[in-house]
């Protein structure tokens, strides 16, 4: 099996040859004993074809520097006793493979340079991890701050990261190890990729390894292994064995436990019948001082089934809401360092204005900027700065490309709940609405209060449901 993964690497000619592995070799079960160099290979493989999946060629050069990295990395270690046994047979692929791509990444280059368009380097979408998004995650400073300050204190609370969908809770969690400092671990739990599981065994395994995976991309940190046996047997008897094992290879460190999406375990407790998930965390938080919870999830607690009053009662509120004026602006004109000034001064106060510093709608709004300035560059080759109006222009384009939040937004709320927001977006003001719905809209930073008058805090969801009304839904 080996053997034909590896004639299938060494014939690699061109980037798509390699690129072409990755499904070629798909059937090959990395749990196999395969060497670590091929291992390394098939993954790099999968992050060269990720990079020539890059919308355009600046893209592709960015995201291509991690697998020439690897890559570097790997032809090093073949010629160190790391790794020397597999130098005969991996030596020359990955000089090869080290050759193609830097070929491959000069053409880009030249294709970028030589093309007047402008690089689309915003990224609106999935959460940001810092080795590919680096310098565009903006603002936040004040919540690292805080969560360093009071997990290194004598006796810290537990954590609620609080923010609406899309505010940025997933990418701060990815951005927090470089953010806080050595003596704190932070260790990122997906609870989606628990939520579906019915069972604690694999509950349990899936929480070791992510956080085995997570110590080591955060801190390069090796975990000791967990006991499967004892795992069957009782998981989270198992768990705490094992975490009792990582408290005494790490002894004088403070563990951050980030359970991303929390509110998912809900599934878990109904499809379970059982609160001994709940049981476990509370155990944690009474019983391992190295251990320091953190919640996040677009609910507030009472939005939340009423078991968890029990779990996060005393706990620390993080708010992560809008960026402020000079956070949204320097995302907007440097979302990557030396970016080319685009904007007229006009077009900033307006896209601040319209999306009141979310940051999801000014990354949305600014990459449909770019595509509308190329489409004229590709047209008449002329570049200009982008103008108020241009960005009216893509407000709805921002609505197509985003429709999976604006829908989703909208499908959240009460009947009561849009009845109100539509009569505020077509009217401009509401007679007698129900207080308590009010105060559940300004608390999902919908709407304020100004002055007595009641206005959206985002101005392109306000048009967004005045669209609705026009089509009305
Ligand atoms: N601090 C930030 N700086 C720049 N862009 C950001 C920041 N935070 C979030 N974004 C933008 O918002 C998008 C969504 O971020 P992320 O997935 O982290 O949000 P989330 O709150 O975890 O969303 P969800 O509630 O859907 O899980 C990112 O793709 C990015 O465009
Ligand atoms: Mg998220």
């Amino acid at each position: 099996m080996a053997g034909i993964a590896i004639d299938t690497l060494s014939q690699c000619r061109y980037v798509t040859d390699i690129t072409s592995t990755v499904d070629n070799l798909h059937w090959i079960p990395k749990s196999q004993d395969l060497s670590p160099a091929l291992l390394r290979l098939l993954d790099i493989a999968a992050s060269i074809r990720a990079a020539y999946d890059g919308t355009t060629p600046y893209r592709k050069i960015e995201l291509l520097k991690q697998p020439i990295t690897e890559l570097s990395q790997l032809k090093g270690d073949l010629a160190t006793s790391k790794l020397a046994k597999d130098a005969p047979l991996f030596g020359s692929i990955t000089n090869k493979w080290l050759q193609i791509i830097q070929d491959s990444r000069k053409t880009l280059e030249e294709e970028a340079a030589n093309s007047p368009e402008i690089p689309n380097v915003y990224l609106a979408g999935n959460a940001l991890l810092p080795n590919d998004a680096k310098e565009r995650f903006k603002g936040r400073q004040d919540i690292f701050r805080e969560i360093e300050n009071i997990s290194l204190s004598a006796q810290p609370p537990v954590f609620l990261l609080y923010g609406r969908r899309r505010a940025g809770k997933t990418s701060a969690l990815n951005y927090l190890p470089r953010k806080v400092g050595s003596n704190l671990i932070p260790l990122f739990v997906d609870v989606q990729n628990i939520a579906s599981f019915t069972s604690y065994e694999n509950i349990v395994n899936s929480l070791v390894e992510q956080i085995t995976s997570s110590a080591f991309t955060a801190r390069n940190l090796i975990l000791p292994h967990a006991n499967a046996d004892a795992i069957n047997q009782d998981p989270f008897a198992g768990l705490q064995q094992w975490m009792s094992l990582v408290e005494k290879k790490i002894s004088n460190k403070r563990f951050l436990l980030c359970l991303d999406e929390f509110e998912r375990f809900e599934e878990v407790i109904e499809s379970t019948n059982s609160r001994t998930l709940l049981n476990f965390l509370r155990h944690v938080m009474q019983h391992r001082p190295q251990w320091i919870l953190l919640f996040s999830g677009s609910h507030r607690l009472n939005e939340l089934q009423p078991y968890w009053s029990d779990c996060l009662i005393g706990t620390r509120t993080l708010h992560l809401t809008y960026l402020n004026k000079s956070e949204a602006q320097e995302l907007i004109q440097q979302p990557v360092t030396n970016f080319r000034d685009i904007y007229g001064a006009d077009a900033v106060e307006e896209i601040v204005y319209l999306t009141n510093g979310q940051p999801y709608l000014i990354q949305l709004i600014c990459s449909c900027i770019i595509d509308h300035l190329n489409r004229e560059i590709r047209q008449s080759q002329i570049f200009r700065k982008a103008t108020r109006q241009d960005v009216r222009d893509v407000v709805s384009t921002v609505f197509e490309q985003g429709e999976g939040y604006f829908v989703e937004f909208w499908q959240y709320l009460s009947e009561r709940e849009r009845i109100i927001l539509r009569t505020l977006a077509q009217q401009g003001t509401v007679d007698a609405p129900d207080q308590l719905i009010i105060n559940k809209l300004v608390q999902a930073e919908i709407i304020r209060q100004n002055n007595g008058n009641l206005e959206f805090q985002v101005p392109l969801i306000r048009s967004y449901i005045e669209t609705l009304v026009e089509f009305r839904i």
